[in-house]
């Protein structure tokens, strides 16, 4: 067979590669997979090849859903284009129109904004509660509630729920319980050990690691699973080849990260807690739920810690005040980042209630990161001088 210039073009392809096998997985950075003949592509829809069409399924986004599968201690998993794809698969995997979900009051302010304004749209309801509070949280179930979505530490007081009681609770009334334990990760709690049926997770933080790629995340019962495999294929939320190639290799390095993490971040939490700037530190096992953190976190505290300022000091000026830590509305990276809720993520929130729960202008999120925390100390004192007024902003040298 002889081709012409322009067959050529676009046919070139070094022969044998499929042949090698490489030490690191392949890209299938391709939107649909071949078939030799009709019958092959039967096989598809009797289930003995899985791969068709990107959107579907890619076998980049299964390693990647496998990977955190394992961690969690899934039946099954599901790989989204985010956190909130994920989010939006596992409750409607679970939720139809006429019934409600129940979440605490503190949830993230993206899914507080899906619940309340898009799946309204759907005749899906929400009701909020204080997760803190097990009887409040029972109070609050209505005849139609059919989902409880809960965080395993909450944003941005990083408090520690009872989950248990929570999960045992929903059960016997007939909910299925979704966690996002983004803040957690499989390395610190594991929900579907507590009774969750689903675990999701914001992958761009933790899981993936380096702040490169935004992916979500659905493990836990199969058949909440495969549904919500079909809620990502139908919506167009699956997780690109590439996004998933780079989410399962930052998974890789999940256990040595976080235990870095949780070592740094306690140093600055118990730093913070000391400063005269500071009123109040918040941190798993420092500040609040110290019983709590030994039994469902493993004794450590996360990554990140938050703070709010005394009374008088200008939160402006402390992120005016920062040499290097950058301002950040994000999470779960290398570096240390900062963080704004009342502006960023809770933003969404009702400004009275947000107040109410806690998340005042003074209030301030470190994403605690890998570097010696005697400079991450350093650079906050720098942050904390200028809030006070007496801030001078200075590089430290290479
Ligand atoms: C706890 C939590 N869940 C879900 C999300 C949403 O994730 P994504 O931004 O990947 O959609 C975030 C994002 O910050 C989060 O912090």
């Amino acid at each position: 067979m002889t081709w012409r210039f322009d067959t050529r073009v676009v046919h070139f392809r070094p022969k044998g590669l499929e042949r090698e096998t490489p030490k690191a997985p392949p890209i299938y950075q391709t939107s649909a997979f071949v078939f030799s003949n009709l019958e092959e592509l039967e096989a598809y829809f009797t289930g003995e090849r899985p791969y068709l069409y990107t959107r579907y399924r890619n076998p980049n986004a299964d390693d990647f859903a496998r990977g955190v599968t394992a961690l969690e201690g899934g039946e099954d998993g599901a790989a989204a284009a985010s956190g909130m794809a994920a989010i939006l698969a596992a409750t409607l995997a679970a939720v139809k129109p006429g019934e409600r979900i129940l979440c605490p009051e503190e949830v993230y302010g993206g899914t507080y904004l899906l619940f309340t304004r898009e799946l309204a749209r759907l005749g899906i309801g929400v009701d909020f509660a204080p997760a803190q509070d097990v009887d409040a949280f029972a109070r609050a179930f209505t005849p139609a509630t059919r989902l409880v979505f809960l965080e395993t530490i909450s944003n941005p007081l990083l408090r520690v729920p009872p989950l248990p009681e929570l999960a045992a609770l929903a059960r016997k009334r007939g909910a299925v319980v979704v966690v996002d334990n983004t803040f957690a990760t499989p390395y610190l709690a594991r929900p579907l050990e507590w009774g969750a049926h689903l675990v999701v997770h914001s992958a761009t933080k933790f899981l993936a690691g380096h702040g490169d790629v935004t992916a979500g995340v659905v493990v836990g019962e199969g058949r909440f699973v495969k549904r919500a495999r079909e809620i990502i294929a139908a919506y167009g939320c699956h997780l690109s080849p590439f996004e998933a190639w780079l989410a399962a290799r930052g998974l890789k390095t999940l256990s040595v990260r976080m235990e870095r993490h949780c070592q740094n971040a306690a140093r600055v939490a118990r730093w913070l807690s000391e400063h005269p700037a500071v009123a109040r530190v918040f941190y798993p096992g420092l500040s609040h739920d110290e019983d709590r953190v030994h039994t469902l976190l493993g004794g450590r505290g996360g990554a990140l810690v938050t703070f709010r300022l005394r009374e008088g000091a200008n939160v402006r000026d402390f992120f005016r005040g920062l040499a290097w830590i950058k301002l950040v509305p994000t999470l779960a990276g290398v570096e240390t980042t900062v963080a704004h809720p009342a502006s960023t993520s809770h933003r969404a929130i009702p400004p009275a209630k947000r107040r109410a729960l806690g998340v005042t202008e003074g209030v301030v999120r470190v994403s605690v990161g890998l570097e010696d925390p005697a400079d991450i100390c350093e650079e906050l004192a720098r942050g904390l001088a200028a809030a006070e007024g007496n801030g001078e902003r200075t590089m430290p040298s290479d």
